[in-house]
């Protein structure tokens, strides 16, 4: 349909406890270290948190979450199920995130990422991320590439 972008029919809001079990299942799918639920049911009740969901149709199809405090927002996990990709989701879950850190006057974001890890990194390019480190095998078989947002004024 005319004017209709891929994720018109997207629906970001905050996980509930309720649903850290379907929140733990994507987490498992996608990441290689996952949160399990009951350190998801801990992060909900930190108040520097934030961890949201995608929700399409009703199935949750994407989760991501950040520590938002003193000025800076380090996001901790993003992943979206396979079948739900390139369809703009894990940008828009990045956005709403980064505007919500603002809202909790965060300016910086930061967050780390394997180097062979293409999609995410063009993912965080395409938010306005540059990379500003390497951290030598930080992951089991890669590097880390540290990147930072420096104005999160744009969202
Ligand atoms: C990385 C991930 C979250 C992207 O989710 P997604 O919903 O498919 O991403 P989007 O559709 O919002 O894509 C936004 C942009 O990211 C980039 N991108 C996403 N997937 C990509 C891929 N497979 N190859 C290259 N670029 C990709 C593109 O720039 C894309 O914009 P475009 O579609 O206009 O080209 C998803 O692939 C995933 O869950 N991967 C496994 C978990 C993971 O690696 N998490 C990151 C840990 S640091």
């Amino acid at each position: 349909m005319k004017g209709q972008s891929l994720t018109d029919n997207i629906i970001i809001r905050h996980v509930l406890p309720e649903e850290v079990i379907d929140a733990a299942r994507i987490e498992k799918s996608s990441l290689s270290v996952p949160w399990s639920e009951s350190e998801l049911t801990l992060f909900l009740k930190n108040p520097a948190g934030i961890y949201l969901a995608a929700f399409s149709a009703g199935e949750m199809a994407g989760v991501c979450g950040c520590y938002a405090g003193a000025g800076e927002c380090q996001i901790t996990n993003i992943a979206v199920l396979a079948e739900y990709r390139r369809r703009g989701i894990a940008y828009a879950l990045i956005s709403r995130l980064l505007s919500e850190a603002k809202e909790r006057g965060c300016v910086k974001a930061f967050l780390e990422v394997a180097e062979n890890n293409i999609a995410a990194i063009r993912l965080y390019e395409k938010i306005g991320f540059k990379a500003i480190g390497r951290r030598p095998r930080y992951y089991k078989e890669a590097d880390a590439i540290n990147m930072t947002l420096e104005d999160i004024c744009i969202f």
